[in-house]
Parts: C-alpha cells; sequence; structure tokens
C-alpha cells in the first residue's frame, strides 16, 4: 500500500491515550509518570480509507440533512434478536445494527469463549470471526469443545485491518467479532500493536465501517486489573456500547455487565457459570449462591440484593479473630475494602464495638463482586455473628444500607427484594424502616421486621 504523505510524529500517554505534540514526564491528564511514548502516525487521505470497506456497497450516504425530532421513526431500528437471555438483557434487548461494542476484561476470563458462542448460535447470520491471538485450528478445537455446528460462521486469522477489509468485501458478512484490538495494526499508523494510536485507528476504521454499511461489530480487548494495558479504555468514548466480563478465575461464575450501554440500561447484569464445554448461562442465580447447610454457622448471613433489574440473594461471610501481631488485617473479597473499613468504623464508634484489635476477612460467595448498598447490613451482621461467634437463623434475610451514623437506610426495589426472599422460603427479612413506606406487608407471607438503628438490628437478631 502506498502512503504518500509525510510521517508525523506525536506523543501518547500509554495508561489514558492523551495525546502531546512534545514528550513530557508526567501526563498532565491522569498524572503519571514516565507514560509518553513517541508514535509515528501516517496523514492519509480520507478517500484511502474509505474505498475498501465501501467497494461492495452502495457507498456512503449522501450529506445528512437536519430532521425534526417528531419525524424521526423507529421503524429501521429492528434489532438482531441474540440467543440467550442474558447477553439480551445486558444488551438491552439484542444486538443493534451498525453498533460498535467493546468486549472487555482480563485475559483468560472467557471473552474469547463467550464470543465465539454467539458467532456460532447465531445460525442464520454471516458472521466473520477475525482473530489476532489464535490459530483456525485453535478455533475449530473451541468451537468442538463448545459443541455448536453452524455454517454462517467464518473465520478469519488476520491482524492487519485492511486485509481483514479485503476480505469483508467478499464475504460481506452480517456481524463482525474483532479479537483482539491489541493484535489489531493498521497500515496507516506505524507505531507497534498495542499502543494507544494503533487501538484508536485500528477501532476508528471499525466505527466508519460499522456506521456506513450498518454491520454491528464486537471489539474484544483486554484489561488488566490494574488498567496498565489501558489501550481498551481510550476507545469507550467512541463505542456504543462496553460490555464487561469479570469474575475470578478460580471460581466458575462470570458477570457480564454493560457499563455504557447507548441503547439500554447499564444496570443490567448476565450471569454465566464456565464448564467444560463453554459458558453456561446461570437462570436463577439465587439458589446456587446460598449454600444449603445442616445448622447455622457463626459468620454467615443472607442479603436480598439487587442486581440491575433482577433480585438476587447472595450469601455474605465474614471471620472476625484476634490480631495475632501488630497491625490487624482487614480483607475484602467482592466488596470494596474502603466500604469495609467504614462499616467497621461505624460498628465501633456508633455501637462500641471493639474490633480495631481484630483481624476481619470478609467474603461473597461464588466469587461475585457486588456493587448495590444493600448489601451492607447483611455484611455488619455478618461481621457481628462471627466476633460474637452467635449464628444467625437461617430464615433470616437482610436488604438494608447502613449509614455513617449507624442508621438504617432503605434500599431502592423493596418490594422485588421481599418477593425474592419469600419465593426462596425465608420466613424473616430485615429491613430499614425508612422502606415500610413503599411496602403493602399484607401482601407477603414473608415477616418483614422494621429497623431505623444498629443496636434495634442486635436486639432482633440476638435477643
Ligand atoms: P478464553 O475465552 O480463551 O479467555 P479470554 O479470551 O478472555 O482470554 O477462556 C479461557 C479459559 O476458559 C481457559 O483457561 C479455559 C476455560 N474454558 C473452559 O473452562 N471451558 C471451555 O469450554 C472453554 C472453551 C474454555
Ligand atoms: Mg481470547
Amino acid at each position: 500500500m502506498s502512503v504518500a504523505s509525510k510521517p508525523k510524529v506525536t506523543f501518547f500517554c500509554q495508561n489514558c491515550g492523551t495525546q502531546s505534540a512534545k514528550w513530557v514526564g508526567r501526563c498532565t491528564s491522569c498524572n503519571e509518570w514516565n507514560t509518553y511514548v513517541e508514535e509515528v502516525i501516517h496523514k492519509e487521505t480520507k478517500n484511502d480509507r474509505l474505498r475498501l470497506f465501501t467497494a461492495n456497497k452502495s457507498g456512503a450516504k449522501d450529506s445528512n440533512k437536519p430532521t425534526l425530532i417528531q419525524d424521526v421513526g423507529l421503524q429501521d431500528f429492528p434489532r438482531i434478536a441474540v440467543p440467550g437471555k442474558e447477553l439480551t438483557r445486558v444488551l438491552g434487548g439484542g444486538i443493534v445494527p451498525g453498533s460498535l461494542v467493546l468486549f472487555g476484561g482480563e485475559p483468560g476470563i472467557g471473552k474469547s469463549t463467550l464470543m465465539l458462542q454467539l458467532a456460532l448460535r447465531l445460525k442464520n447470520l454471516k458472521v466473520l470471526y477475525v482473530s489476532g491471538e489464535e490459530s483456525e485450528q485453535q478455533i475449530k478445537m473451541r468451537a468442538e469443545r463448545i459443541g455448536i455446528t453452524t455454517d454462517s460462521c467464518f473465520i478469519l486469522q488476520e491482524t492487519n485491518t485492511q486485509n481483514i477489509f479485503q476480505q469483508i468485501a467478499v464475504i460481506e458478512p452480517q456481524l463482525v467479532v474483532l479479537d483482539s484490538i491489541q493484535t489489531l495494526h493498521t497500515s496507516y499508523v506505524e507505531s507497534s500493536p498495542g499502543s494507544v494510536s494503533q487501538v484508536r485507528e485500528c477501532a476508528a476504521e471499525f466505527l466508519r465501517f460499522a456506521k456506513e454499511t450498518n454491520t454491528p461489530v464486537f471489539i474484544i480487548g483486554h484489561i488488566t486489573k490494574e488498567g496498565s494495558l489501558a489501550g481498551p479504555k481510550v476507545l469507550e468514548h467512541m463505542v456504543d456500547t462496553v460490555l464487561q466480563f469479570e469474575g475470578d478465575r478460580n471460581h466458575v461464575y462470570r458477570l457480564l455487565r454493560a457499563t455504557k450501554n447507548r441503547f439500554g440500561n447499564t444496570n443490567e447484569m448476565g450471569i454465566y457459570e464456565m464448564q467444560g464445554e463453554g459458558l453456561k448461562e446461570v437462570v436463577n442465580p439465587s439458589e446456587i449462591l446460598i449454600t444449603d447447610r445442616q445448622n447455622a454457622t457463626s459468620g454467615v448471613a443472607i442479603s436480598a440484593t439487587m442486581e440491575g433489574n433482577r433480585p438476587m440473594l447472595i450469601e455474605t461471610q465474614a471471620l472476625v479473630s484476634s490480631a495475632a501481631y501488630g497491625t490487624p488485617q482487614r480483607s475484602a473479597t467482592g466488596y470494596d475494602l474502603r466500604r469495609l473499613s467504614m462499616l467497621l468504623a461505624v460498628l465501633e464508634k456508633r455501637c462500641g464495638f471493639r474490633l480495631e484489635i481484630k483481624d476481619v476477612f470478609i467474603n461473597i460467595a461464588g466469587g461475585i463482586r457486588v456493587e448495590d448498598p444493600g448489601i451492607d447490613l447483611a455484611l455488619v451482621c455478618a461481621i457481628l455473628s462471627s466476633n460474637e461467634d452467635l449464628p444467625i437463623p437461617q430464615s433470616i434475610c437482610f436488604a438494608a444500607e447502613v449509614g455513617l451514623t449507624g442508621e438504617i437506610r432503605p434500599v431502592n426495589r423493596i418490594e422485588q427484594r421481599i418477593s425474592e426472599a419469600e419465593k426462596l422460603g425465608f420466613e424473616k427479612i430485615i429491613v430499614s424502616s425508612f422502606n415500610m413506606k413503599g411496602i403493602n406487608a399484607k401482601n407477603y407471607k414473608i415477616q418483614i421486621v422494621p429497623v431505623s438503628k444498629m443496636e434495634e438490628t442486635f436486639s432482633v437478631l440476638f435477643g
């Protein structure tokens, strides 16, 4: 490919993607040190780039004219139905034609597996799965493992975007999956694959392709916990939807969240279980996340939480023990450590429990990370139950937030939480008294116990 114009050199912060004409030691945007790297960019003419993916199409649209908002029709907006309830819900009801979806997650979490499953299940759609990471044989082996057969899924092992567009022009797929953005490179930028300018440029090419041909594109991007591989982060503003796949690699459960969605609700969440034959949807998470015990054990409390529009009962566990040496340890799995410190401070200052000399460990069962503050009360009760070595009866669950003054605060969608708890056979649910206005207790068989202070909660639980 001949690129005539002279190369342009720019510096990019590899952490946040900020551009600078000259090298700087500390990024003015994210304040990180030593993150600027020189990257060479070739300027190309607009037509150069459009040529490939519009070759076989009717060409770019004529320039748009303004339309009155009431005249804009929604009829030509049919979504592509996705097999599987979880993904459908997280996407807000299916794939929107021409949408660009960024699918991020840590390496090895199951991104390629989920996308390949999607590609194989969309049997009446021509899908192109582009892989820069695995060979065709490897993908075939994975497909065999998943055990779905289809005759409309093409696999392409390629990393150059111009070559990919060439193949797209031949195959004319109705959905494109790119695995992963860090392996792609465009001839118009000279820096190495995975650098900020490559990632951004490749994504921009596919953005234009998606919008002009109305073909949905899924872009897989690796994100590490520390965010050091920040490439995909710089794409968040340009894509329509950002999906995130998370979970503990040592556990089988995986959570799919939409952190940005121009076509749906971002609170939605899907749960999958990683099995020998790929990812299986978890339809009723409440039943799996609570352990069936013969006897009640201290340090366990069940919380009625909401993840998006879906109520879910989750087991919280705490272990409080005397700190053997020096500084006590605090550790939280699946919950924000700073919020745990806050809850411990509330227990200490407002309720007189001496936890500053204790080690406190908490864990959310199933390796799931919970963001709903409605889990607070269950956590606090699990901590106290472990501290006092008094088990909480297994028929009780909790749904309330704990405030800085030790007050028990109301949570949203309380009736849905209560219904779910009742459905799973709980006999008592402890809620904030400020929530009682929104509850018609006559509708439920489960006993609803309102509390307004931490102290009241203890007397309800332990007499
Ligand atoms: P993968 O989709 O390759 O992760 P990513 O693309 O996010 O890097 O999945 C990696 C893990 O999933 C791998 O360690 C093996 C496991 N796995 C299963 O347990 N069962 C399966 O059926 C498949 C395909 C993978
Ligand atoms: Mg992969």
